[in-house]
């Protein structure tokens, strides 16, 4: 399972330090919820999620009361702070698999959250789930209950990449979800997965096919991480599966791009298309562009101006401290302008809307040089440059990380 950041302890009573404090007027505040049930975990996958024979006696039906407890303590922290009171921009409960839980206790910690806050006029809120984990009466009370968008994990519309991933949800359940969910009036996405071992660019080719083919506002199309810890790690070092192959998941990349592209889902951050500039997550927007988040759950991670800190990861670790009043923080780190900055750069690269250059002055030196280099080798824009925009090109999107090392150097 991915390590946590090495940082300071959280103190217990959650204050936040001044940093915290500074231009949080013209940020966003959005919530995020970490449901951390699955029925069983897919073999490739180190989400903070558990099955029930991982619960070791922590209750399923207990995690709501938690949740709300976590909620009051968020609502004295930001206020003992000093911070500003503002209405939730976006609110997004996501897992492990949120709809595991009966739609009741997602609606009553919404309406917890939106007494306690209250919500933006367009706000977003969107629940993650399994295709396999709703049906029609699921996604009208979601929509009665506040809900106005759902993001359906579908992974690929091909049986055996499926079973590749270990994906145990019917392939049949993936139209009949979307269609029930638009019915309800519910806003749509789905999450794709390229690169599994043993899966063809025709197989690819498929699953982007169907997945556009479901007419969803959103998609977002991930390359596989293979992650150290899960079984899908240990088979491929066994030589049960084969590596993902980079030049192919490029491929992918470029097909995607493409057919997304003609069936009117643009792309605005890396790995996310949408169908009108309106339809771009809310939420994950708000991650890229170093806004104000709340992340309640076990182990969700919070930001308030620089400030950032985790959870307990087990639901009866986190659930512990919440009894006592105290907070369910297991650490914190106070992020300096350098870092700030540095994390700026890596974030907001990977958005169409691109990074202003003036930004990396404060962070790095030869600025001018390295943004002439990059539009030479074909990786940002030339035009938006000299608009002071760095933004990538195709070719950029699929180097990334080397545009993100090479300005940074
Ligand atoms: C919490 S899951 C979505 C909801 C639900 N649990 C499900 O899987 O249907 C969030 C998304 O993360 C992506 N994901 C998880 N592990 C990944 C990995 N190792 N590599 C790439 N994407 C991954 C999947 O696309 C998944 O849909
Ligand atoms: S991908 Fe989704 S369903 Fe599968 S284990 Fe991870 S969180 Fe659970």
């Amino acid at each position: 399972m991915a390590q946590f950041p090495i940082a300071d302890p959280a103190p217990a009573d959650g204050k936040l330090p001044e940093q915290a404090l500074i231009g949080a007027s013209v940020r966003t505040f959005h919530a995020y919820i970490h449901v951390p049930f699955c029925s069983v975990r897919c073999g490739y996958c180190d989400f903070n999620t558990y099955t029930s024979s991982e619960l070791q006696g922590f209750n399923q039906t207990d995690f709501v009361q938690r949740l709300l407890q976590e909620l009051d303590f968020s609502q004295r922290v930001l206020e003992t702070s000093g911070l500003p009171q503002r209405a939730l921009t976006s609110v997004f409960f996501g897992g492990g698999t949120p709809t595991q839980l009966p739609v009741s206790d997602l609606v009553r910690s919404l309406e917890a959250l939106t007494e306690i806050f209250g919500l933006s006029s367009h706000a977003e809120i969107t629940t993650e789930a399994n295709p396999d984990s709703v049906d029609v009466r699921y996604l009208n009370a979601l929509a009665a209950g506040g809900f106005n968008r759902v993001s359906f994990g579908m992974q690929s519309a091909v049986p055996s990449v499926l079973k590749t991933l270990e994906r145990t949800h019917n392939l049949e359940n993936v139209p009949l979800a979307v269609r029930y969910a638009k019915d309800a009036g519910l806003k749509t996405s789905v999450d794709l997965i390229y690169g599994a071992p043993g899966e063809s660019l025709d197989d690819w080719k498929r699953s982007v096919e169907a997945a556009i083919g479901l007419e969803t506002d959103h998609i977002s199309a991930y390359a596989l991480i293979v992650e150290p810890g899960t079984k899908l790690y240990r088979q491929i070092q066994s030589g049960q599966l084969e590596e993902p192959d980079e030049d192919l998941e490029a491929d992918k990349y470029e097909f995607a791009d493409e057919a997304f592209g003609s069936a009117g889902l643009n792309w605005y951050e890396l790995s996310n298309f949408a169908r009108t500039p309106s339809d771009a997550s809310l939420h994950n927007l708000a991650y890229w562009t170093g806004q104000d988040w709340w992340g309640y759950g076990p182990g969700a991670h919070s930001h308030v101006g620089g400030v950032r800190w985790w959870n307990a990861k087990h639901p009866t670790a986190y659930a512990k401290p919440l009894l006592d009043g105290l907070s369910p923080a297991v650490g914190r780190e106070v992020l300096d302008d350098q870092a700030r900055l540095s994390e700026r750069v890596m974030l907001e690269l990977r958005l169409r809307s691109g990074l202003a250059s003036e930004v990396l002055t404060g962070v790095t030196g030869d600025v001018d040089q390295k943004i002439s280099s990059l539009i030479a080798d074909g990786l940002i824009d030339g035009v938006a440059a000299i608009r002071g925009t760095i933004s990538l090109t195709l070719r950029g999107r699929l180097l990334a990380d080397g545009v993100v090392k090479r300005l940074l150097a």
